[in-house]
Parts: structure tokens; sequence; C-alpha cells
């Protein structure tokens, strides 16, 4: 099956095209093109994402990354003869009638390429920023009217959990083979809008165990970051100045503790605005933040995050006995929380399971498989969706 997987949920355009073998011993799948803008550019001066800067960027890069990731597939091909007729383009014209120039470069673009073997098209339709989500989702609704092709509707939370599923074919960078999962399994969700635990009792069915109450621990990150004067997204910088000040004073007592939120309460929730707070009142007691008291904060910071995570998902893995954790969202690309979490695997006997360092953050391969399993497992095709900015799993 070939899948067209669209993301635009956040300050990612993520367009990619993927081929799937479901009757290989292992199950394949290979990438036949990947592309992903990064708009965190534009939003860094203002601190965060824009919603509305993030909609106009989406809007005027979906046209491009659609043709540069069919030129890299193979699939482009031109055509001098109009390849839609009037009545497409009138159809598509009510479908983006609040996007003109993304009207504009994609019907120039569809009139003169041949329609490429797709056989569905999976598109973010939540959790994420409605604007952003509503232009990936027209775009997405175009090209079906445009191609004939079915839309899968996907929850962009279930995409980061199943791309922890793939692994890296060593013969082929371009390809992945599809890991089975042995259930019940626990999904420990940390990105810039959601920290969430979640239990896979099987495949495809999810319930939320464990949720924020207020900040996600990647808004978390980067708001710190902001406190003491870093650039944004944060949160690697952060893990950076962190693992720094680990290396480089490895017996220091901490000058600064900070607080572990909620990891005394008998639930599986987490709060991490506190924690944010505690760093404003710490920061506003010190004289001079100097790039040693950025990384003695930092670090303080991560530990308690650590020992938070740690602690949750140990009582959850207590209580609901999985076979397998697996990690996604944004800041599974932490390395030290990647290594502190592969340690309660060891500890209690489980299956590990991390995304790929590059496929942690959003991106489209993670909406086009988790779009594809959907459909694999019966989920109906459907035009007839809209963007949900808190959908849940
Ligand atoms: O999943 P993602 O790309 O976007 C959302 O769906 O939210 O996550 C982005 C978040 C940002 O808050 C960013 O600071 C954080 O992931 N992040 C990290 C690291 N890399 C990205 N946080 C901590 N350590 C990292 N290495
Ligand atoms: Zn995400």
């Amino acid at each position: 099956m070939i899948i067209l997987g669209i993301e635009t949920s956040c300050d990612e355009t993520g367009i990619c095209l993927i081929k799937t073998d479901e009757s290989a011993i292992t199950h394949k799948i290979e990438i036949l093109g990947n592309q992903l803008y990064s708009q965190i550019a534009k939003h860094k001066e203002f601190g965060g994402v824009l919603p509305m800067l993030a909609k106009r960027e989406h809007a005027k890069n979906l046209v491009p990354l659609l043709e540069k990731c069919l030129l890299e597939a193979n699939s482009l091909i031109k055509k001098d003869k109009n390849q839609l007729n009037h009545e497409k383009e009138e159809s598509i014209k009510i479908i983006l009638e609040r996007e003109k120039e993304l009207y504009d470069d994609l019907v120039k673009f569809l009139r003169e390429i041949e329609k490429p073997n797709i056989h569905a098209i999976a598109v973010t339709n939540g959790p994420g920023l409605e604007p952003a989500l509503w232009v990936g989702i027209t775009f997405a609704k175009a090209l079906s009217e445009a191609w004939k092709i079915p839309i899968i509707a996907t929850n962009h939370m279930e995409g980061h959990i199943v791309v922890a599923t793939l692994k890296s074919d060593k013969l082929n960078p371009k390809s992945y083979i599809l890991e089975p999962i042995t259930h019940p399994s626990l999904a420990l969700l940390i990105s810039g809008g959601h920290t969430q635990l979640v239990l896979i009792k099987e495949k495809l069915q999810y319930k939320i165990i464990g949720n924020t109450c207020d900040d996600a621990l990647g808004e978390a990150y980067d708001k710190v970051a902001r406190m003491l004067g870093l650039t944004y997204p944060g949160g690697k910088i952060i893990s950076d100045l962190a693992q720094k000040e680990r290396e480089e004073n490895p017996n220091k007592k901490p000058p600064y503790v900070l607080p572990r939120p909620m990891i005394h309460s008998k639930d599986l929730n987490f709060s991490f605005s506190g924690l944010k707070t505690a760093v404003l009142y710490t920061i506003k007691k010190i004289p001079k933040i100097t790039d040693q008291v950025k990384q003695e904060i930092s670090l303080e910071f991560e530990n308690a995050i650590l020992d938070v995570l740690i602690h949750k998902t140990s009582q959850s893995i207590e209580k609901y006995l999985p076979k397998t954790l697996i990690i996604g969202g944004g800041v599974s690309a932490n390395i030290t929380i990647r290594k502190e979490l592969q340690k309660i695997c060891q500890k209690y006997n489980l299956n590990y399971l991390v995304p790929e360092a590059d496929t942690s953050t959003d991106n489209a391969l993670m909406i086009a498989l988790a779009g594809y399993l959907n459909i694999l497992a019966g989920k109906e095709t459907t035009n007839d969706f809209k963007a949900e900015g808190n959908l849940r799993l």
C-alpha cells in the first residue's frame, strides 16, 4: 500500500510517502519520499509558536514540499495536457475557499502533473493548533478530490506512539522494519503539548492512565529555557547544559534544590507548572545568571523531571504489569531520559521501544504510519471530519 502522510499540527510542515509490504516475513515500511520544513526560525523571535503564523507558513510550504516529496519518490510525472477538469477545480475552490494562495499554488501544480500512485492520504486531525491543523486537513481534502483517493484522519499522539516501532534496516537507510509490540504495553508520551501515560491493552486500543494537570513537559523545558535567556525551543539546549554540568562536576551537591511535583500523589498524573515557577523564584534570588548558573539550574531541573518520570512510570508498571514500554514525543529525543527509562525496562524486564532520534519530534512519517495501521485494522476512511485541537487518544 502507498500512503501519503501530511502533518501540520504545530510548527513543522511534513509530507511523507511510504510504501508498505505487509506480506513480507518482516513487515516492511519503505520511505519513498520524506520532507519536513521546520518553522522554528520564524517563531523564535516570539519565544513560542504563533498559531496564525504557523497556519500561514504551512499554507505557503505544503505545495513545494509535496512537489519535493513526489520528486524524491520518482512519482512526479509532468504533463502538457491539463490534468484537472473544470468540475474538479470548482470543487477544490470550495474546499480551499479561505486559502486563496494555497488554492492558486495547488491548482497550478495539479494541472501539470499526472496523478501519482497513492492508495490513501493520512492527515493529522488533532490534537494541535486548530488553524494549523485546519490548513493540512483542507489540503488533504483538496488532494483527495483531485486524485479520488480516500483519507484517513489520524491522531498525532498515536503517530508518536507507533513511530517507536520502526527500526531502521541496516542495509537500506530508506527502509524500516515494523517491530511487533507485545501487549499490554505502556506508552509515556512527552512532547511540547502533552505528558501522558497510556495503557495499550491491545493493538490500537488506548487508555490514558496519567496526564498533566497543567503544563506539558516540553512546554516546561521551553519556558525554563526562556527564563534562562536561551532560545526557543529550549528543550535540547537545557538538556545539553545539564549534561555539561553532569560531566564537569559529577560529584557536586546541587546548589539549588527544586521540587519534584506530585511525586508522592497516589495517582499517575503530573504537574510541571510549579516546577517552572520554582525555577523563576530561584533565578530571581540569584544576582547574576552566569553560564555556570545556567548549567546548574538546567541539571537540577532535569533531575527533578527524571525523578518524577521514573517514579510515575514505575508506579504504572507495577499497577498494570505491561510487557513493553514505549516512549514518544519530542522530549523523548532527550538522551538522559532515554537512558534512565531503559534502566527501568531492565529492572522490570520489559521490551523497550524508542523512536529513532530523527523521528522523535514531529514528522509526517509517523502520521503516514499511524494512518496505514488504522486502515489495516479496518478503520473507515472518510472526508467528513474536522480539526480537533483537543483530540484524545
Ligand atoms: O513532539 P514535538 O516535536 O511537538 C509537539 O507535538 O509538541 O515536541 C517538541 C518539544 C519541544 O518542547 C522541545 O523543546 C522538546 O520537544 N524537545 C526536547 C528535546 N528535544 C526536543 N526536550 C528535552 N530534551 C530534548 N533533547
Ligand atoms: Zn508532537
